[in-house]
C-alpha cells in the first residue's frame, strides 16, 4: 500500500475535509525551501509550513545542536527542575525584546501561549482583589484553536458550532486603512464601560483571517490607552514575531510595549512545537505571595522541553546573523516592488506587503470566503506549478523560509501571475 492509502486508512488531518480534499502529499524529505514528495518532486514551500520554518528546512546548524542534546538529556519536567537551554533562551529571548519584559513562561504552541496570557491578566486582578475579567479583541482576530483561544479568535464559521461555550469578547474593528478612528473610538468605549481586564491582539498584521495589515502609528495609540486605563495589552507575535513584518518582533517597532508578548512556530526555526509568553515584572510580581493559590497553575507535560529549548537556541544563533538581517530585508524589497506591478494588474485587489509577508485578494463573484471554490482552484494550480501557497479563501499570500532565493520568489511571482491571469476577474 503507498503512503497516501495509508494514511487514508488511519490519520485525521486537520482543516482537511477529508471527502473534498485531495489527498495529502506524501514528503520524504525536506531542505531548504523545498519538501520532496515520495516521487522527488520539489514544491516550494512559499508559505514556510505554516509560517514556522525561518531558515529553511532542515537547517544543519538547528540539527546539529539537537543531536548533541539527544546525548544529554530529553526531556525533564519543568516544576521543582530546570535545565541550561531554557533557562539560556528566555535569556536571549528577553535580550531582544522590549525592554519591560522581564520572564519567560514556557508552553508547547501558539494557541497555549495566548491562553497562558489570558489567563495570567485574568489573574493578576484576581489576585489584587479587584473584579476585571473581559477581554477586547479584535473583529479579525486569530489567536488558536483551544476555546480560550478560538473565544478571542473572530467568530466565524470555524468557531460556530462552539459559540455557546466561548466565553464573551468585547469587539472592535481591526483598523486597517480608514478604519483606525472607528477602532480606537470602540476601545475608549469598552474601556468606559466595562472592567477590562486585557487587550489581546495580532500586532500589524491579523495574519489568519486574511492577512489584514495596519500601522503602527494606531498601534501606538491604542496600547498607550490600555495602559493608561489600567488594561494589558497582549501582543500575539505567534505569526509576527522573528523578523515576519520586518521588525524583529512587530512590537519592537513601537513606541509604547505591551505587557505580554507570545511566541510560537518562528521561536524554534519551525523545528520543534514550543510556546513561550512573556510578562513584565509587575504581573510575574502579582503571583508572588504566602498562598500557593496565588501562583499560576497552570503547565503543560512539554513546557520548556530541553530538545526544543535548544531548537529555539540554534534558530536564534541563525537570526542573529547579518545574512539573516539581510534576507528580510531582500525578501520585503523585492514584494514591494511585486506590490507595485500588482496593482496594475486586474483581478488582484488590495495588493499590499509588510516584511516579507505579501497578501492580495482574487478578485472573484464566488464569495464563499475560507469554503470558496476559488480557494481550492487556486491551491491545486499552484501545487501543480511545484509552489506551495495556501489560499485563505480568496487571499493569496506569501510568506516563506528566509533562505528563498531571488530566482525562487519569481518563479512564486510568475505564478501568481499566471493564476491571476487564469482565474481572476475583473
Ligand atoms: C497569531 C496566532 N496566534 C496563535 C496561533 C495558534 O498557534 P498554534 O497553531 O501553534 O496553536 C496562530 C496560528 O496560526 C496564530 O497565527
Amino acid at each position: 500500500m503507498n503512503l497516501q492509502d495509508r494514511d487514508a486508512g488511519v490519520v485525521w488531518h486537520p482543516f482537511t475535509q477529508s471527502l473534498l480534499d485531495a489527498p495529502p502529499i506524501a514528503i520524504s524529505r525536506a531542505e531548504q525551501v523545498f519538501l520532496f514528495d515520495t516521487d522527488n518532486k520539489p514544491y516550494i514551500d512559499a508559505i514556510a509550513s505554516w509560517w514556522a520554518v525561518l531558515h529553511g528546512h532542515s537547517h544543519p546548524h538547528i540539527t546539529a545542536r539537537i543531536a548533541e542534546q539527544l546525548e544529554k538529556y530529553h526531556h525533564v519536567i519543568f516544576s521543582a527542575f530546570t535545565h541550561e537551554p531554557a533557562i539560556e533562551l528566555a535569556e536571549r529571548l528577553l535580550e531582544r525584546l522590549p525592554k519591560n519584559q522581564k520572564k519567560v513562561f514556557y508552553s508547547d504552541n501558539g494557541s497555549t501561549a495566548v491562553e497562558i496570557a489570558l489567563k495570567m491578566a485574568v489573574q493578576f486582578w484576581s489576585n489584587k482583589g479587584i473584579e476585571k475579567t473581559s477581554v477586547i479583541a479584535f473583529e479579525n482576530a486569530y489567536h488558536g484553536d483551544t476555546f480560550g483561544a478560538m473565544s478571542v479568535s473572530e467568530a466565524d464559521a470555524f468557531t460556530k458550532p462552539f459559540a455557546k461555550l466561548l466565553f464573551p469578547v468585547l469587539r472592535i474593528p481591526t483598523p486597517v486603512p480608514g478604519r483606525e478612528d472607528e477602532c480606537f473610538e470602540a476601545l475608549k468605549k469598552c474601556i468606559s464601560e466595562n472592567e477590562v481586564a486585557a487587550f489581546v491582539y495580532e500586532p500589524l498584521i491579523a495574519g489568519a483571517t486574511g492577512m489584514h495589515m495596519y500601522s503602527e502609528k494606531i498601534l501606538d495609540e491604542l496600547v498607550s490607552y490600555c495602559r493608561k486605563k489600567d488594561v494589558f495589552t497582549i501582543a500575539d507575535e505567534v505569526m509576527t514575531g522573528f523578523g515576519r513584518t520586518g521588525h524583529e518582533f512587530a512590537s519592537g517597532g513601537l513606541q509604547h510595549p505591551p505587557d505580554m508578548m507570545c511566541f510560537s512556530k518562528g521561536l524554534t526555526g519551525g523545528t520543534m512545537a514550543l510556546g513561550a509568553t512573556s510578562v513584565t515584572d509587575e504581573i510575574f510580581n502579582a503571583f508572588k505571595g504566602e498562598s500557593r493559590y496565588k501562583a499560576l497553575l497552570h503547565g503543560h507535560t512539554f513546557t520548556g522541553n530541553p530538545l526544543a529549548c535548544v531548537s529555539g537556541l540554534a534558530s536564534m544563533d541563525l537570526f542573529e546573523k547579518k545574512e539573516c538581517r539581510d534576507n528580510i530585508d531582500r525578501i520585503d524589497k523585492s514584494h514591494q516592488s511585486f506590490v507595485q506591478k500588482l496593482k496594475g494588474i486586474k483581478g488582484a485587489s488590495n495588493p499590499r506587503s509588510k516584511g516579507v509577508v505579501l497578501a492580495f485578494e482574487v478578485q472573484s463573484k464566488d464569495q464563499d470566503g475560507y469554503a470558496s471554490s476559488m480557494r481550492d482552484n487556486l491551491l491545486g494550480f499552484f501545487l501543480s506549478r511545484g509552489i506551495h501557497l495556501r489560499p485563505l479563501g480568496n487571499t493569496v499570500y506569501i510568506l516563506p523560509p528566509y533562505c528563498i532565493t531571488n530566482e525562487q520568489l519569481a518563479k512564486v511571482y510568475d505564478s501568481i501571475l499566471e493564476a491571476l491571469a487564469r482565474f481572476g476577474e475583473c
